[in-house]
């Protein structure tokens, strides 16, 4: 397959970026064509970030589907589509070409169809990572059902939270997922979600660690018995279902500064576009080539850069079922050096994780096939950059620093690998379509270079969020309401005196923990659960391996006893309300929270006390309690 818009030379990438912005309409259409259309679109684009409206080839027939299977049967039909790598290093590899991928994809469209799944159902998919998870995914678009992918780290109640804000009725899910030495008991964990709930249909069960399972009479389905029912002798038929352009694809679930997550929404046709065309270019991606996304398909980063950016380019993408650190440190470079990668993507955690073991677990790895490597989800520091260039990259690829969000469906600003220049820890340059801008705090947009503010995007490109799911007022909100005319990213940035961008970290409250996502306040509701819990305050700090750490001031009833009982009763809570990633890493008890009169709790002290810097708190005066720094400031942890 050619990318006819892939960017070849730094002079290309000016004149595409050029021309993005001169006629968005012109160049998105000239792209699209490159795509299988059921109907071509009437209009490129309409829009209004008021509202905000936004719509990308109107009146266009598609299923991404016939995008990433059908159209690659013919010439790639016996390309790998998938290698899939076994948690455990001695069970076999599977390889699923883009025949077989179709074949299992069509097959189980027609069990969900056999289940009553039916156009625009949500349907919940809670799986490990195997292949049967990108063909769950798959199967729903293919017949226009809206899958809505849970990370297997989630807890029950976190998944009843989600089933119940997206109206499922389906649940697609393993009996358990093995993840390094541990074995998640996925079927369980949607038991207890489904305690009480009256509305799911049908729970399909697929096996995978064979943990025993309670299936439930009518309503839990074994995925295997299933596909013996719709089991034909020669292929199985299952016509892509026709989408609008504008149509749900997904909904994923992020967290924001309020406590609740919200679905961003992802449409048909734009965001395959996208997912496309930075796939492509960032990772200059070469038929052929195997890509190797290390995120897990239960984040956007999985979703884009492990299923439909690659898989519509036709490309070899690689699941990988473990942790980096499970049989040992060295376990990405086995995968690297066993498959014989080209393109890595991953995270600046794993690679700060990976960098404490030391280089004795990289040492006597081939790494010589690779091409490109990937950082995303939080800024690189220039240590661990340095370190992923010189001893993984052995200084001749090319690493992309990647920025971008859920909201976004893929890449924004980025260097192009190989043609455009890298400068550690910065995301370097937008990708054409993305018209970013620096704000300070009263919405004013800062010119010039060697400057700082918040980052917004002024013009929208094919992957912006459409809707937050079933409250469209929220995304107007959060994302479109701050300032005028723009999608505000959440994000503090500075442009350098060329005109380079470095992502500084969020500027709401919302963490980045191991480059996922989570909301201070959505911990403290959590935390607020436990019995013995007054009211509790949640910030970041700064942490060597996970980027930010989470650190909870509580307010805590200790009448019952032992604090360090107590503590870690706080952190079961956590894990029970939302999942072992949102688990505190430190919690301190106060006696009781710094708040202005008006009783807002003033965080920015809290954040410094939490940092270690508190030889300057600044203004502490309007507190209503001033005394209590002091006190919280002693018992730091
Ligand atoms: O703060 C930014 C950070 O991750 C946030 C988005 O998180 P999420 O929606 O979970 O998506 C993560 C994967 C795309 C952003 O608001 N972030 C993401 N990539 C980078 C980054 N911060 C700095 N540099 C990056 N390359």
């Amino acid at each position: 397959m050619s990318y006819p818009y892939q960017i070849k030379t730094l002079e290309g990438y000016k004149s595409d970026y050029q021309k993005s912005v001169e006629d968005p309409e012109e160049f998105w259409g000239n792209i699209a064509e490159s795509f299988t259309w059921q109907k071509k679109w009437d209009k490129v684009l309409d829009w209004n970030f008021k509202e905000p409206s936004i719509k990308w080839f109107q009146g266009g027939k598609l299923n991404i589907t016939e995008n990433c299977l059908d159209r690659h049967l013919e010439k790639n039909g016996n390309t790998p589509a998938i290698i899939w790598e076994s948690n455990d290093p001695d069970e076999h590899h599977r390889v699923l070409t883009y025949k077989e991928l179709h074949f299992k994809v069509v097959q189980f469209a027609n069990v969900l169809k056999n289940n009553g799944v039916k156009k625009g159902d949500r349907v919940c998919v809670y799986m490990g990572m195997i292949p049967e998870l990108a063909i769950a995914t798959l199967a729903c678009a293919r017949i226009g059902a809206v899958h809505s992918v849970i990370f297997g780290g989630f807890s029950a109640q976190a998944i009843a939270d989600r089933l119940e804000d997206a109206k499922s009725e389906f649940i697609i899910t393993c009996d358990g997922a093995y993840r390094g030495a541990k074995d998640i008991p996925l079927k369980s964990v949607i038991d207890d979600a489904l305690v009480g709930n009256h509305t799911i249909k049908k729970v399909i069960v697929c096996t995978r660690t064979r943990t025993p399972v309670s299936m439930i009479k009518g309503r839990d389905v074994w995925w295997e018995d299933e596909i013996k029912k719709v089991e034909t002798h020669g292929n199985p038929d299952c016509p892509a279902e026709m989408m609008d352009a504008e149509d749900i694809l997904f909904i994923l679930y992020t967290s924001g500064s309020t406590g609740k997550p919200k679905g961003v929404v992802h449409t048909v046709a734009g965001y395959m576009i996208w997912a496309n065309y930075t796939f492509v270019n960032v990772f200059q991606y070469q038929q052929g080539q195997i890509h190797f996304c290390t995120a897990d398909i239960g984040w956007i980063t999985g979703h884009s850069y492990i299923l439909y950016g690659p898989l519509s380019a036709g490309g070899t993408s690689l699941i990988f079922e473990g942790v980096p650190t499970w049989p040992d440190a060295g376990r990405f470079w086995d995968v690297v050096d066993k498959f014989k990668v080209n393109i890595l993507y991953t995270a600046p955690t794993a690679i700060r994780s990976l960098m404490g073991f030391g280089l004795e677990y990289v040492n006597g790895k081939d790494l010589s096939s690779l091409k490109v490597l990937g950082s995303v989800g939080e800024p690189i520091n220039e240590e661990a950059w340095h370190w992923f260039h010189k001893n993984i990259g052995k200084e001749k690829c090319p690493i992309v620093d990647t920025w971008w969000q859920t909201e976004t469906g893929g890449v924004m600003i980025s260097n192009i690998a190989d043609v455009t220049p890298s400068k550690p820890s910065f995301a370097t340059l937008p990708l054409p379509g993305i018209q970013p801008c620096l704000v300070d705090e009263n919405g004013v947009e800062i010119e010039g270079n060697n400057v700082s503010g918040n980052l917004c995007i002024k013009f929208p490109w094919p992957g912006i969020i459409r809707t937050t799911y079933n409250d469209h007022e929220r995304c107007r909100q959060t994302y479109f309401s701050t300032y005028e005319n723009k999608y505000f990213t959440g994000d503090g940035c500075s442009r350098d005196e060329i005109g380079n961008y470095r992502i500084t970290g969020r500027v709401d409250d919302v963490l980045n923990v191991s480059g996922h996502r989570i909301g201070t306040a959505e911990v403290e509701n959590a935390i607020n659960m436990h019995a013995g819990v007054i009211e509790s305050a949640v910030v970041g700090y700064p942490h060597d391996i996970k980027g930010q750490g989470i650190y909870a001031y509580v307010i805590y009833d200790g009448s019952h006893g032992d604090a360090n009982l107590s503590k870690q009763d706080i952190i079961q809570t956590v894990s029970r309300i939302i999942g072992p990633i949102a688990k505190p890493d430190k919690i301190q008890f106060v006696p009781g929270l710094p708040k202005t009169r008006s009783g807002k709790i003033m965080r920015r002290i809290l954040r410094k006390i939490a940092e270690g810097d508190t030889s300057n708190l600044g203004d502490t005066s309007t507190l209503l309690d001033p005394s209590l720094v002091d006190i919280i400031k002693e018992g730091r942890i």
